[in-house]
């Protein structure tokens, strides 16, 4: 079997594009919606994923604006931060990008953002209400995890899923919106006891660990769908032939540039025996800008009721 690729980027084209025109009907009524995304420090994939979000909103027709601070900024001059935005009647949505400098403690942060104005669906009163199927901002990459999986018409109900990472921000959610559409969840992380004979048992297979392509052949059913969340980038020739050897275009591509991503899944081994996969970059990533943009709107037309 051929496995075929779930397009994140086609996907999430066709979301931006919605919202786009959402955004544009009620621009036109007079309501524009806002977005704020703070930015601490100087972590460098943090101020790629930054950029592109702001771009993305703007594209959109969103009122976005980033607010960047110094790394040494106190936990005391951030949640004053959080604070206006909060007051602040022209935003509706905010987003402060992760991961904070290790001095300031995240979790009280996130517990200050308006739980109205929680695009991530990181605070806890958005979390519990996630757990407990209520209407809630839902945090972006789960997500948009879910919507592709919709939209390529992938079926959940019954199936046996196992989702490798407890994050959060990820595995945790992620497992929750599986769970909802009736699929039989499994969380498993780098204590489960032999994780490839597990993962072996999985019809859909969600690698969101962090560790470049460690999912491999052996942690894969032959044509189960495979939706790898990792963004790794590698930076070392020898890494890079070891995950890419004899992908011509991609040893090109990194010479160019210095670098490729390759994501938790062992692009060689694992993808070859899946029936369909996301493929790193163009899978998951797009799709977390795009819900982004959509939970934006949702906020805006909830809290302004338009
Ligand atoms: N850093 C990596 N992923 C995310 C995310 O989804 N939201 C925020 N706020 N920070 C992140």
């Amino acid at each position: 079997m051929t496995p075929r690729i779930l397009d994140g980027t086609a996907v999430s084209k066709a979301i931006r594009a919605e919202v786009a025109g959402e955004v544009a009907e009620l621009t036109a009524r007079g309501i524009v919606p806002g977005l704020a995304v703070i930015l601490v420090g100087d972590h460098p994939a943090s101020a790629v994923y930054v950029a592109s979000k702001g771009a993305a909103a703007r594209e959109a027709g969103i009122a976005e604006r980033t607010l960047r601070f110094p790394a040494g900024l106190s936990g005391a001059e951030l949640l004053a931060a959080v604070d206006s935005l909060n007051r602040d009647d022209a935003v509706d949505a905010i987003l402060v990008q992760l991961p904070l400098p290790k001095h300031i403690d995240s979790a009280r942060i996130f517990e200050a953002i308006d739980p109205r104005k929680d695009v991530d669906g990181f605070h806890p009163v958005n979390a519990g209400r996630l757990l407990q199927g209520k209407p809630a901002p839902v945090p972006c990459t789960p997500a948009g995890i879910l919507e592709l999986l919709r939209r390529e018409g992938i079926p959940l109900q019954g199936t046996r899923a196992v989702v490798v990472g407890r994050s959060d921000i990820v595995g945790k959610p992620t497992a929750l919106l599986l769970l909802q559409n009736h699929a039989t969840v499994t969380i498993a992380h780098s204590r489960t006891r032999d994780l490839p004979g597990l993962c072996r048992e999985a019809d859909l297979l969600v690698a969101a660990i962090g560790r470049p392509g460690f999912v491999t052949g052996a942690f894969v059913k032959e044509g189960a769908v495979l939706v790898d969340v990792g963004i790794n980038r590698l930076t070392s020739r020898a890494d890079v032939e070891r995950f890419f050897h004899g992908d011509a275009a991609r040893l090109s591509a990194f010479e160019k540039k210095g670098s490729t991503l390759v994501g938790d899944c062992d692009p060689a081994t694992a993808f070859p025996r899946s029936s369909r996969y996301t493929p790193v970059p163009g899978g998951v990533g797009p799709l977390t800008i795009a819900i982004l943009l959509r939970n934006t709107l949702d906020l805006c037309r909830k809290r302004r009721s338009p």
